[in-house]
């Protein structure tokens, strides 16, 4: 649907303190593209751990989501249009346990390049990752207790660690070399 072209990692263009906040994007977690869960996120880190590019994710416990990404290989992140932002709204406030938030968005899936977990359709940027390590915020280790403020309801998150395995986005995701 959109212009994508396959990106290698190095040449991803993206701000890190801003790509992903304060709208968000699109975490998607599923078996393949009929069985699978959009959420919008807007907090994770990219950089490089293991000698691998990597993207981690924070999903809490409660999160529909939760069922997906603690059973599955992979995630895909999925950036959109500012058009699309009403889409991007519906995927942060409701969840997929009382909905299908694609139809209810007009969102649709697309198998992805290398995981199982499938890309969005419409998306502008798209990455692949395969999980290769899981933890949980423990409270015990915050060294700043204003951390404690995110979790009155004990809804620790769980860090999701994503090696990228492919990208796709629009050309301007795309450094010139
Ligand atoms: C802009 C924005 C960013 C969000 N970021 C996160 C996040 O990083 N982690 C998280 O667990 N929930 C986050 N949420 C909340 C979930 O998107 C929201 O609870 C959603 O309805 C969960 O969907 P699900 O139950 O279908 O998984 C965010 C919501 C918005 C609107």
């Amino acid at each position: 649907m959109q212009n994508r072209k396959p990106l290698d990692i190095k040449q991803l263009n993206l701000q890190p303190f801003t790509t992903m906040g304060p709208q968000g994007v699109l975490l998607v977690s599923g078996s393949d593209t009929q069985n699978a869960n959009p959420m919008t996120i807007s907090w994770g880190t990219f950089g490089i751990m293991w000698n691998k590019p990597v993207v981690m994710v924070m999903v809490r416990h409660t999160r529909y989501t939760w069922e997906y990404i603690s059973k599955m290989p992979d995630f895909t992140l999925n950036w959109l249009d500012k058009s699309m932002s009403k889409a991007l709204a519906l995927c942060g406030r409701v969840s997929g346990r009382d909905m299908d938030k694609f139809t209810a968005s007009g969102l649709h899936t697309e198998s992805a390049a290398v995981v199982g977990s499938p890309i969005i359709a419409e998306s502008i940027l798209n990455l692949e990752c395969r999980i290769i390590y899981h933890d949980m915020v423990k409270p015990d280790q915050f060294k700043d207790i204003s951390l404690s403020n995110h979790y009155a309801a004990n809804d620790y998150h769980g860090l999701f660690y994503g090696e990228v395995v492919a990208a796709a986005g629009i050309e301007k995701f795309i450094l010139s070399q």
